[in-house]
């Protein structure tokens, strides 16, 4: 079962920010899993619409210009990382998802991930991008057929594979009050992989793991990790 660090290691170190990547690397997290959101043609590692919680800044992450996410600082301390940046950061040295909170402009996007399979190390699976927008993952297996998605679902839906295979998709991504031994065994019946946010109690990660889960996104990839290795 793999363990993929969400937002990176998130519990040890402020999410989303170049910190938090290198300790989820570090804990030897077999995936890294980030947030992106687009302004003005740039796309920013970040999770939130609004700057409150992060940035301690009134008003909408996208609202901003350029130079103002520049110069905000998450916790008072951390940049707002640019995708290109936070890829070149990793460098393959894990796999990454990338869950798209906003429309991003595709080619964009695309260009981004060949340049990193080019110039960053990485190879084309270890890119896998999800949403809950599944109109933006069926526009990106059109433009990119070889690229791997993964259809985030937060509820619990009646014909959820449907969707998945509509889409083509690599992977399904689900909420872990919503998992069942069933549904993992009909996902995998249907050729996708089940991953399983967010997961950091023991109790959680060994149950998972029973029933033969693929991956959790965890806030703490170290401390998941040694409960698989039994430490
Ligand atoms: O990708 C799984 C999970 O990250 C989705 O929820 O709110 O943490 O981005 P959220
Ligand atoms: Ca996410």
């Amino acid at each position: 079962m793999h363990v993929i660090a969400h937002r990176g290691a998130s519990f040890e170190a402020p999410e989303n920010t170049l910190v938090a990547f290198e300790r989820a690397i570090d804990a030897h997290a077999d995936g890294i899993e980030l947030d992106v959101m687009e302004v003005d043609g740039e796309i920013f590692v970040f999770h939130d619409r609004y700057l409150r919680r992060l940035a301690a800044h009134p008003g909408r992450f996208q609202d901003l210009t350029q130079e103002q996410i520049r110069a905000l600082r998450v916790f008072s301390q951390h940049p707002v990382p640019t995708l290109d940046e936070t890829l070149a950061f990793i460098a393959g040295r894990c796999w990454v998802n990338i869950e798209l909170k906003s429309a991003v402009d595709l080619t964009r996007l695309l260009s981004t991930i060949e340049h990193a399979i080019q110039a960053h190390g990485f190879e084309n699976e270890q890119f896998l991008i999800s949403a809950f927008n599944h109109h933006w993952l069926r526009d990106i297996k059109r433009a990119r057929p070889e690229t791997r998605i993964g259809a985030l679902s937060a509820s619990c839906m009646l014909d959820y594979a449907t969707f998945a295979e509509i889409l083509g998709a690599y992977s399904v991504h689900i909420d872990v009050d919503f998992v069942t031994p069933e549904l993992v065994a009909d996902a995998h019946r249907r050729g996708l992989l089940l991953y399983v946010y967010t997961v950091d109690e023991p109790e959680d990660i060994l149950m998972l793991q029973e029933w033969g889960v693929d991956g959790i996104f965890t806030n703490h990839p170290r401390h998941s990790r040694n409960v698989l290795d039994g430490l």
